[in-house]
């Protein structure tokens, strides 16, 4: 489904990144993986080419950084002669209560969460316009949909997230770039390391705010199996229609609450 397609996967050393790269790859595709963990990331990129048919390198990125950024998708863009899809799951997550976000914290939030989403964005953006379009595949979440009281400064950078998404996506659609976000509920390390730092108290209302409302199973689902085949789809020109859009891929978690 994803032959020819010239694709970058950021936080491709684990997650929902190395479902992704992995997802491409066996649909095909040219993928360029990038991560802050360089030792992960050339590992995702090994599994994934074992079983091909695509095939996929791997590049440091720290998307929160400028130079960094440009001179990552620059050199991207040159080994795959083009780009047509940008995957964008990196980020970082950390609880905190409003009364208690530090400067320091919230600064790093929105360094890597948003500033990081409108540099890959904007260095997507210049390579799809003179490939003649692309798809940009943001990650949102619930937690900047609803209240998060003890994930302040994360719900904040997502909902900035979700509003660059939209922005962007009316902006662009004229040069056929289109952008929408996935709002996921997988069981991710990132999600496990969450879950492994609560008491017992916040794990019993994580299981009412959270996994009581996955309608399909009251479970976080699986990267592989419950994303790879959207992400796909989103990289594809089956979704050639669809763009500014928050994408639920969570079971019911969103809506049926
Ligand atoms: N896991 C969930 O259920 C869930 C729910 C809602 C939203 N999300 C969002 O989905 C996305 C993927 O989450 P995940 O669970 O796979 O996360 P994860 O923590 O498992 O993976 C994130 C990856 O991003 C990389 N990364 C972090 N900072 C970076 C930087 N500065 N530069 C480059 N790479 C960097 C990490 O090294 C890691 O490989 C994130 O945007 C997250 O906020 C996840």
């Amino acid at each position: 489904m994803l032959e020819n397609k010239r694709i970058i996967v950021t936080g491709a050393a684990r997650g929902m990144g190395e479902a992704t790269v992995i997802a491409y790859v066996s649909a095909g595709a040219h993928v360029v993986a990038m991560d802050i963990n360089d030792e992960s990331g050339a590992a995702v990129v090994a599994e994934a080419n074992k079983k091909g048919p695509g095939q996929a390198i791997y590049q440091h990125i720290d998307i929160a950084d400028k130079d960094s950024v440009f001179a990552a998708f620059d050199q991207a863009a040159t080994h795959l002669g083009g780009l047509d899809a940008l995957a964008h799951p990196a980020a970082i997550q950390a609880g905190a209560d409003p009364s208690r976000v530090n400067v320091d914290d919230w600064d790093q939030m929105f360094a890597v969460n948003v500033r990081g989403t409108m540099l890959t964005n904007q260095a997507a953006f210049h390579h799809m316009k003179a490939s003649g379009g692309g798809s940009i595949i943001n990650f949102g979440s619930i937690s900047g949909q609803r209240a998060e009281p003890s994930a302040a400064s994360y719900s904040a950078a997502k909902g900035a997230v979700h509003s660059w998404t939209r922005s962007s996506a009316a902006a662009w659609g004229g040069d056929k770039i289109r952008v929408n976000a996935i709002l996921p509920a997988m069981a991710t390390p990132m999600y496990l390391e969450a879950m492994a730092l609560m008491t017992d108290a916040q794990s019993d209302a994580s299981y009412w705010m959270n996994h009581h409302s996955i309608s399909l199973g009251e479970k976080y689902g699986d990267p592989l199996t419950d994303l790879g085949p959207v992400m796909v789809f989103f990289a594809s020109d089956a979704s050639r229609f669809i763009t500014g859009q928050l994408i639920p891929v969570d079971g019911g978690q969103t809506n049926t609450r």
